[in-house]
């Protein structure tokens, strides 16, 4: 199975989950690209589409919000999922899965996961899983057993 995650982070901590999610796919004997949303859609040949984002102001990160980041000591990319979304011609033709890292669990809290999902589903697109994984601050670390989490969650989904 081919597997290609793309992702986004501003202070390392969902690149982290990303890697984790690939070794746990990747135990199950998957072939996982882990690429930089900035790096522009390539879908050939992939089965299954990860797409991972930081959440900010309640959602998938924008030029705004990542310009926040930077303000906080972070190293936001020019363009992240939202973009590689937008350049994203109609359906990806695969499975898609979706993922985001949070500081809170609670509603307020929001998702960016839950965010790629629902600019999916104006497509007509499904997402068959969504996670998120909790950081202890803005910049982090992620909480304890979350990176354990993550790869077991990759397994479970070759
Ligand atoms: C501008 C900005 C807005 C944020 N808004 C939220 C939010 O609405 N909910 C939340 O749980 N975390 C929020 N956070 C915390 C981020 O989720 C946290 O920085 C991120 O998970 C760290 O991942 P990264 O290291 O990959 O950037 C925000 C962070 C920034 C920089």
């Amino acid at each position: 199975m081919n597997v290609l995650v793309i992702t986004e982070s501003c202070f390392g901590n969902t690149a982290r989950v990303a890697e984790a999610i690939a070794t746990g796919l990747r135990s199950r004997n998957a072939t996982v690209t882990v690429a930089a949303a900035s790096s522009g859609p390539a879908l050939d040949g992939v089965h299954l589409l990860i797409l991972g984002a930081p959440t900010h102001n309640m959602g998938i990160p924008s030029p705004a919000s990542r310009r926040q980041a930077r303000e906080k000591g972070g190293q936001a990319p020019a363009t992240g999922v939202a973009e590689w979304l937008e350049a994203l011609p109609g359906d990806p033709g695969c499975r898609v899965v979706a993922f985001d890292t949070v500081t809170g669990t609670g509603f307020f809290s929001g998702s960016a996961a839950k965010s790629i999902e629902k600019r999916l589903r104006r497509r007509s697109v499904s997402v068959i899983a969504r996670k998120s994984f909790l950081v202890t601050s803005t910049q982090g670390p992620l909480a304890d057993g979350e990176l354990d989490r993550a790869e077991q969650w990759g397994a479970s989904l070759a």
